[in-house]
């Protein structure tokens, strides 16, 4: 028997067979959707394809084909716990799916479908079944498909009719949706059944087991819907996805019960089993399924650009890492581990996945750097845990409170179902109600889908239906002025029909130079006249609300507007210039920093303003001067060339191919700008441009800093602003060397001989203090009291100082030639005590530590040290004269011994 396709096979296979049937191959998008807050993570094929099923967007292609990365953990599809233990569950998986977009229906869909799985993955046909939906909620049942079933040879008696929970697919509470027709295979009736162990029947292929195996989801994209629960409306044209999970098609073709068995699974075992030293099994192998499992979605989700974090996207993330990161420790993996499986998995799937190569070291970086700290967390946890329930043995409860347990939780990041396991297994039960709550106050406050500004998008939105997109004047020539019509005016959300002097109104025009913020490039600002000069609006920002939306923010200071006026604009261009020169900048910085500090930079982020640029970056440590200067050199050196800065319109896949740098998690259309500044320097780019590399001037790095974990932060300057920037720095250093009569470049020799000097100072003022203090000591030791024939003098001074006192200790044993000395002080509330013997009393049995440890007592305090000079302190500062006191009888009592 030939051996069965492996997984890439499989996906390989997928993709070139509706590559033969006219579909484009359209690589995965990123797991973090572009331009959509409704959803968390992609989370099947068609999210990159939503708005061109809804008719807003439009492609050159109406069929396609993916393979698409998808994450289902957190949001609607909550699957984590059960991840793991079952045969099934993932937080990472690929999806492969064709689609047609208005192109074929019902009958190739199905015909597609079928050739497919019996006939290239050559399954079984007596194993297969079908389901069409049975028509609910006014949606008639599937006919049409049953007969279209029927047709390719299927068994009426295995075309089952199934409703909206099984048979209708939403991609969310919004978007496109349908109702839908899948393909089931037939694994085994030896499967257990939860049902029939519960003593019902096993509802065969509608049942949740794996008797039955869902492996292709046939949706019929027929309908919209805009709000949560608002009635379904019709799409532009009927059209096509489908979803068939790699893991289990590949689970159903290799003949496994469980798509751990896969290929795609065991080699990434293999490793944690070879990490741990541990067979494989899959009875007590859920663990090493946790980290298999985890290790992909890791994988993915960083090289995808999100990153650990308390929040959002980023507290799934970390959710995921923690969850494999705890059960490698129950498979006695005690040190730092995770990335060496999501190393494997780098390894195993960078060939499919090419973004995974580029960001192997970043990857591998984040994953090493959550771990060091989470086993910290963890270790801070078990104590505070202790501690607790220390406390709770005290006082006889028996319940931990679920106050300690959130915070824990929240503060600690240490997982609840860990302090339940623990308090359980000392005997203590957990109040998870209380918790609960507390869990559910904070998911409120954080709640990632929450937009204030909602219906305000929605008005845009439709704004954007209805005129389409404005067209940008600003990229051709000057491109600072123009002429346009006023299409819409929006006051506070609404819609008006004129603006009139002292409004605050946004204006929508059909054509326009002023650039909406976009790219973290700011918007522009200047003037919009109408009415040959009467009316006169200044543009205090654009923006740019949804894609292709142009929206000016104005204030009208003369006349007033009405909606079709013409009006001519004018961006303010100084402010233009400066800005282009940034966005420049920006890019040759991102190229030499990769050059510098490693191809592992990724942007995380910018601002391109007139004043200054901003750009974020991944980069774990600072870096270092040498390398900022570096940065400097480079980019400076690419604008002395003066190249030509070229913008070439092209196809997103060509502009991929030639190299251009893309930024994750941003949506771009069919067609791309593509920007070299100089040859050095090609990035996808809507904004604007200089038109030779030398009309940035000079460029200049103002700071370097962290922003949050592994993003690092530099803020730069260029042209005027640069210069502007280093003639305050020269100012700065000529005010310094003036204070310091000096010239700038003597001058970090003479702050050097300045504290020199200050030390002296400092060194000599001290040893008159000590003289000062030490002058009057001739009469102290007309003090000094006779006790068993030794010298014993215990005295205070006012102002203590540990150097002064010691100072004084020694003169006075000097001084006092034979016989002990102790002299107490007060400084910030404390009592200081210095105790010095003659070698000649320490011969006769004196001990300074032992002596000092005793007065010590009596100011609450410790104190110890040699036996010819010992220190103490204490906290008693009002007990001092008895503890001086003490000395006499302390002596009294050697010396009697
Ligand atoms: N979008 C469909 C699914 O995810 C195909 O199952």
């Amino acid at each position: 028997m030939p051996s069965a396709l492996t997984a890439s096979q499989i996906r390989e296979a997928f993709l070139k067979f509706f590559e033969e049937r006219g579909h484009r191959r359209v690589a995965s998008s990123s797991l973090v959707p572009a331009n959509d807050p409704t959803l968390l993570f992609t989370n099947a094929g068609m999210v990159q394809f939503k708005d061109v099923f809804t008719g807003r967007e439009k492609r050159d292609y109406s069929r396609a084909t993916t393979s698409q990365k998808c994450v289902r953990a957190g949001g609607k599809h909550n699957d984590l716990d059960n991840v793991g233990y079952t045969a099934r569950h993932h937080t990472f998986f690929e999806m492969l799916g064709n689609f047609s977009f208005g192109d074929y229906f019902k009958s190739d869909a199905i015909a597609y479908g079928w050739e497919f799985v019996t006939k290239t993955l050559g399954l079984d046909k007596e194993r297969l079944a079908v389901t069409v939906f049975n028509g609910e909620g006014g949606i008639p049942w599937d006919e049409e498909a049953f007969e279209l079933w029927a047709k390719q040879g299927v068994p009426r008696e295995r075309i089952l009719k199934l409703g909206y929970k099984d048979n209708f697919w939403a991609m969310g509470d919004t978007g496109p949706c349908g109702p839908c027709s899948e393909i089931h295979y037939h694994q085994g009736n030896d499967i257990p059944c939860a049902e029939e162990a519960a003593g019902k029947k096993c509802q065969g292929v509608a049942c949740d087991c794996d008797r039955w195996l869902e492996i292709w989801n046939l949706v019929f994209m027929q309908f919209e819907r805009k709000e949560k629960d608002a009635p379904l409306i019709p799409l532009p044209k009927p059209s096509i996805d489908t979803g068939a999970g790699l893991e289990r098609i590949a689970s159903v073709v290799q003949g496994k019960r469980s798509n751990y068995e896969t290929d795609l699974f065991q080699n990434i075992l293999a490793t944690v089993s070879e990490l741990c030293g541990k067979p494989y099994t899959q009875e007590g192998g859920a663990s090493m399924r946790v980290v298999a499992d985890h290790s992909r979605a890791a994988a993915f989700l960083i090289s995808d650009g999100v990153q650990p974090s308390n929040e959002g996207r980023g507290y799934v993330l970390r959710r995921i890492m923690r969850r494999a990161i705890r059960h490698g420790t129950r498979l006695g993996l005690d040190d730092v581990f995770f990335f060496k499986v999501v190393d494997r998995v780098i390894e195993l799937m960078g060939d499919a996945y090419p973004e995974l190569r580029e960001s192997r070291t970043f990857v591998l970086e984040v994953c090493r750097h959550e771990e060091g700290s989470f086993r910290q967390t963890l270790n801070r946890g078990l104590k505070l845990i202790d501690e607790e329930l220390a406390k709770l043995q005290k006082t006889g409860g028996k319940e931990l409170s679920g106050d300690v347990v959130f915070l824990l939780h929240g503060t600690y990041g240490f997982p609840w179902d860990l302090t339940q396991i623990i308090a359980g297994e000392r005997g203590f039960s957990v109040d998870m109600k209380r918790f609960e709550d507390l869990l559910q106050q904070e998911a409120d406050r954080n709640d990632p889908f929450k937009t204030s500004d909602k219906a305000i998008g929605e008005l845009y939105l439709k704004l954007v239906e209805k005129l389409g997109p404005t067209e940008f004047l600003g990229y051709e020539g000057e491109g600072h002025e123009g002429e346009g019509s006023i299409r819409a005016i929006v006051k506070n959300g609404v819609e008006m029909a004129e603006a009139t002097r002292g409004d605050r109104v946004e204006l929508v025009l059909d054509r326009t130079p002023f650039y909406g913020e976009s790219g973290g490039q700011v918007g522009d600002t200047g003037r919009i006249v109408g009415h040959g000069g009467k009316s006169v609006a200044q543009v205090k920002d654009a923006q740019r609300p949804v894609s292709g939306l142009v929206v000016h923010s104005v204030e009208v200071t003369e006349g007033s507007f009405k909606v079709g006026d013409m009006v001519q604009t004018g961006v303010d261009n100084e402010r233009r210039k400066s800005i282009r020169a940034n966005h420049s900048a920006t890019h040759l910085l991102h190229k030499a920093l990769k050059l510098v500090l490693g191809e592992h930079v990724k942007q995380a982020g910018s601002v391109v303003a007139p004043d200054y640029l901003r750009f974020d970056f991944s980069h774990f440590s600072a870096a270092t001067p040498e390398q900022l200067e570096q940065v400097e050199d480079l980019v400076n050196g690419w604008i002395r060339d003066n190249a030509s800065a070229e913008t070439r319109v092209m196809k997103l896949e060509d502009a991929k191919k030639s190299g251009a740098v893309a930024m994750f998690g941003e949506k771009y259309g069919e067609t791309v700008r593509v920007v070299t500044v100089h040859p050095e320097s090609t990035e996808l780019c809507g904004g604007t441009h200089v038109r030779r590399s030398g009309d940035i001037g000079l460029f200049k790095i103002a700071s370097e800093s962290s922003v949050a974990s592994g993003i690092r932060r530099i803020v730069a300057l260029t042209g005027v602003g640069a210069l502007q920037y280093v003639r305050e720095q020269e100012h700065e250093l000529r005010r310094a060397a003036e204070l310091l009569k000096t010239t700038p470049k003597e001058l970090s020799k003479r702050v050097e001989a300045t504290q020199k000097r200050v030390k002296e100072l400092e060194r000599k003022v001290e040893e008159v203090s000590v003289k000062a203090q030490t002058a009057g000591s001739k009469d102290l030791l007309d003090q000094a009291r006779d006790v068993n024939g030794m010298k014993v003098l215990a005295t205070r001074v006012d102002s203590a100082d540990d150097n002064v006192l010691r100072g004084m200790a020694d003169q006075l044993r000097d001084r006092i030639r034979s016989g002990v000395v102790a002299i107490g002080g007060e400084k910030d509330g404390r009592a200081i005590i210095l105790v010095a013997a003659t070698k000649d009393v320490v011969a006769k049995g004196i001990n300074a530590g032992a002596l000092v440890r005793e007065m010590a007592k009596e100011v609450g305090g410790k104190g110890g040290g040699k036996a010819d000079m010992a220190q103490a302190g204490g906290p008693d500062a009002a007990k001092l004269p008895a503890a001086l006191d003490k000395l006499y009888e302390l002596v009294k009592g050697v010396g009697a011994a």
